[in-house]
């Protein structure tokens, strides 16, 4: 597979053409209107057929298409197809009116959507997990290794010409392992969230060496022990156990971050946390970067409380600049948002999102539908 041109394009800068659009049907006027805020590519595309039997619009530039394109094109749509970047509050919703009948994301996570006030207008919601759980689980191995293994200081010392001051010795670079060995014989992945995006990290993680797994749940929901019991035997794993943040706090060696964002799960990952972890643990963050005060983040890094981190979203991204505290950071390897991005994994959460959206338009079942 050859690498698309638009492997990395950069977003442009220029706000002067907010107005750019692609009515890929312009004369079909009076059909259902179809909104689409990026270009989900040819196959998704594809899926909408018969083509002169809707309106389709669709934002066409690299970068997102900003709330006053939606507020203008949306009025009249029985669809609006978005991506984690398009928020769609009661503002968007009023405006596209009572036409409406699903709003279908190209993404796992919903935080961009205010969902209470889509469902109560009676409005479907698509969204499309299951396809990136792969892609996202390879790139928290991934992280945990780097932050273990001191990737992102090490590299820059090859980068920036010092690696001759260095040369080879024998406990030079050294970090944690990620598994167990005959000094550490057990070692403890630590989840926020058990979804399926953490137990495909977990199950990626054992041919390293984890032995034991705990994780936590939102506070409230009781564990399935048949389900822990059942998943310890298949994964041969000595123990997995729902318990307290506090406790997996002080007994993971590396813990990861997969639950879902928002307000019940913000900075869970605080100063309090952190200062509870292990001097030789690590971070991974694979979900929102709200779940994370970088702030603290920053400064256990930096105060050295924890080993290292690996975080693929950061709060207020993508505005996260040189001088953020956690780009600082070294021992903090710092990945924009690229969990999912391998293309087998972008084309299938693509063609999803179309999936969802025409079987609401055409009376079918959804193939992921969003039930709170
Ligand atoms: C999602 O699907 O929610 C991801 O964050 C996008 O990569």
């Amino acid at each position: 597979m050859s690498k698309p041109s638009s492997f990395v394009q950069p977003i442009p800068n220029s706000n002067a053409q907010t107005n750019r659009l692609t009515t890929i049907n312009s004369h079909l006027r009076n059909l259902p209107k179809i909104v689409v805020t990026r270009d989900l590519g040819p196959e998704a595309s594809a899926l909408i057929q018969p083509k002169d039997s809707f309106e389709i619009i669709q934002w066409s530039e690299n970068r997102a298409c900003g709330r006053d394109w939606i507020l203008k094109n949306v009025p009249g749509a029985v669809a609006l197809v978005v991506t984690v970047v398009d928020k769609v509050d009661a503002g968007i919703l009023d405006a596209a009116g009572s036409n409406l009948k699903i709003v279908s994301t190209m993404s796992v996570g919903y935080e961009h959507l205010d969902v209470q006030a889509i469902l109560s207008r009676g409005i479907r919601i698509g969204y499309t997990p299951e396809v990136l759980t792969d892609a996202v689980a390879d790139i928290c191995v991934m992280l945990a290794l780097m932050a273990g293994r001191n990737v992102r200081e090490t590299m820059h010392i090859v980068d920036d010409g010092k690696w001759p001051s260095f040369g080879w010795a024998p406990f030079l670079f050294c970090g944690p392992q990620l598994g167990a060995s005959p000094v550490s014989p057990r070692r403890t992945a630590g989840f926020i969230g058990f979804g399926r995006i953490a137990q495909a990290t977990l199950s990626r993680l054992i041919p390293f060496g984890i032995t034991d797994c705990i994780y936590s749940k939102s506070s409230g929901s009781k564990p399935d022990l048949d389900r822990d019991e059942a998943l310890r035997k298949t994964m041969g794993l000595q123990s997995l156990r729902c318990v307290d943040l506090d406790e997996l706090a002080r007994e993971s060696d590396a813990v990861f971050i997969l639950a879902p964002g928002g307000a019940p799960t913000y900075h869970v990952v605080n100063e309090e946390f952190l200062r509870k972890m292990k001097k030789t643990a690590i971070l991974v963050n694979g979900a929102r970067g709200s779940l994370v005060d970088s702030d603290a983040l920053a400064k256990a890094l930096r105060e050295k409380w924890i080993w290292g981190a690996g975080v693929d979203v950061v709060e207020g991204e993508p505005h996260i600049t040189p001088d953020h505290p956690l780009v600082r950071e070294r021992s903090c390897a710092v990945l924009p948002h690229i969990a999912s991005a391998t293309t087998e994994t972008r084309v299938g959460m693509a063609t999803l999102a179309i999936e969802n959206m025409m079987a609401v338009l055409t009376g079918k079942p959804i193939p992921k539908e969003l039930v709170i």
